[in-house]
């Protein structure tokens, strides 16, 4: 799908409740799925990526009801899936098939996980290495590295298992598939990641040590059925901060997001670059903190961005890019290898569409360098099938001179289904 995106026709102002939290919608629903009893999850993310989650695990024998209000998953404890008669589709979805694969290594029945071209490209080793140290039977191609991955699993043993990335994926799949194995199983990661599957976990009952760059599950544990209220995504708000932040006279309230520390990178580099936000309500919400945020128009500069921020705002790089555009000065973003591996090579997708617009951007081998501001002045652009790409480039529209065509903005559903409506209803009218 292709969208002629307009320059904004003046400020955005007005309120917005972004959409549910991606990763804690993929975490709720699996964790149900593998818990005793009934779950109701509310404020479900619907994007493409969690649906995928959700039809793989009614593949794997589990009953799940959308109301269109809630979803009710009736778990079938961790031992009660039931092997697929079909290979399970992940679609686009990393988090899938990566989360997944910790639960089935602890299934003694065999699956096979694939899913787009994007997926086929992304490296799973990180991920099926440590799970065949803890006895899984896994093959894919490049041995386990590529989709389509074939999983027997069952007999685990525990590890303590020194992550070379700081990635909750990697951290989430191996203490899954610690609950299957005897004894303690132990991540500790470079810098801490994200950790909505410790909180969850607990919110699940089962205990986690939840440390200040490792993590710790028991053995045999077991999960039982709750009710899970999903925050909205820090990174789908990133998008309309951004809007604010490079729009003159902007003032957008964005509701409901979640803050969690090893997601809330973003806020730390708005101070930085001089953004005007502000905390309206602080709350917890199923066992993560959320608050309204704020945001209104001011001068922007440029900053360095590295080390232990990166995973704290991996998936905000493009928005923050696209800001940096417009700020006085250098940005420069390093440490920052990890962005080669999401749904593009972020690296290059953000600088060559950023630079297609007129922006003043380089990349590097672990990051990028910007140079604001500069004016964008219209064009084309693509979203080459990444939903944060495609957001990127529709806001690059509203702060250029003239209008941009992105091509392939369908992909935009896989995180903020509503991201034009919501966009449109912050404009004048
Ligand atoms: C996610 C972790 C991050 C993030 C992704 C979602 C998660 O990936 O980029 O969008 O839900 O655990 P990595 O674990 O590869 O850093």
């Amino acid at each position: 799908m292709q969208k002629n995106v307009q320059p904004a026709s003046g400020p955005f102002k007005g309120e917005v409740v972004v959409p549910g939290d991606k990763s804690i919608s993929h975490r709720a629903v699996l964790f149900a799925s593998i818990a005793e009893g009934e779950s109701v999850i509310r404020g479900f993310l619907r994007g493409q990526d969690c649906l995928s989650t959700m039809h793989c695990m009614r593949l794997l024998g589990v009953e799940i009801e959308d109301s269109g209000q809630e979803i009710r998953v009736k778990g079938n404890g961790k031992y009660g899936l039931t092997e697929p008669r079909e290979l399970l589709d992940v679609g686009n979805s990393g988090t899938t098939i990566r989360l997944l694969s910790g639960i089935l290594a602890g299934q003694p029945f065999s699956s096979v996980l694939a899913g787009d071209q994007s997926i086929a490209r992304r490296p799973m080793r990180r991920v099926t290495g440590p799970l065949k140290m803890m006895n899984a039977q896994i093959d894919g191609r490049e041995y386990g590295n590529y989709t389509p991955i074939s999983i027997r699993g069952g007999g685990l043993q525990a590890i303590h298992y020194l992550s070379p990335v700081a990635s909750a994926q990697v951290k989430s799949a191996i203490l899954l598939a610690g609950l299957y194995a005897e004894g303690k199983t132990t991540v500790s990661e470079p810098f801490k990641s994200r950790d909505h599957t410790e909180r969850m976990l607990e919110t699940f009952g089962v205990s986690v040590e939840n440390g200040p760059d490792y993590a710790v599950v028991e053995g045999g544990s077991t999960l039982k059925g709750t009710n899970v209220d999903v925050p909205g995504d820090i990174s789908s708000a990133a998008f309309m901060f951004t809007a604010a932040a490079i729009i003159k006279d902007s003032d957008i309230l964005v509701k409901n997001v979640g803050i969690n520390p090893t997601r809330a990178g973003i806020l730390d580099v708005m101070t930085r670059m001089g953004v005007n936000w502000t905390m309206e309500r602080e709350y917890h919400l199923g066992g993560e903190p959320v608050a309204d945020i704020r945001v209104r128009y001011a001068p922007l500069k440029g900053c360095t961005i590295d080390g232990a921020d990166i995973p704290r705002l991996i998936d905000e790089i493009p928005a923050i890019a696209l800001l940096a555009t417009q700020a006085e000065g250098t940005t420069i973003i390093k440490d920052a290898q990890e962005l080669k591996v999401k749904e593009t090579n972020r690296i290059d997708t953000v600088v060559n569409q950023l630079n297609a617009l007129g922006a003043d951007c380089r990349a590097t081998e672990d990051g990028m360098i910007i140079e604001g501001p500069v004016t964008l002045t219209g064009g084309r652009a693509d979203s080459f099938h990444d939903h944060r790409i495609g957001m990127t480039m529709a806001l690059a529209a509203a702060a250029s001179t003239a209008p941009v065509l992105v091509n392939g903005t369908e992909a935009i559903d896989v995180s903020y289904p509503g991201f034009f409506d919501d966009l449109t209803s912050l404009e004048p009218s």
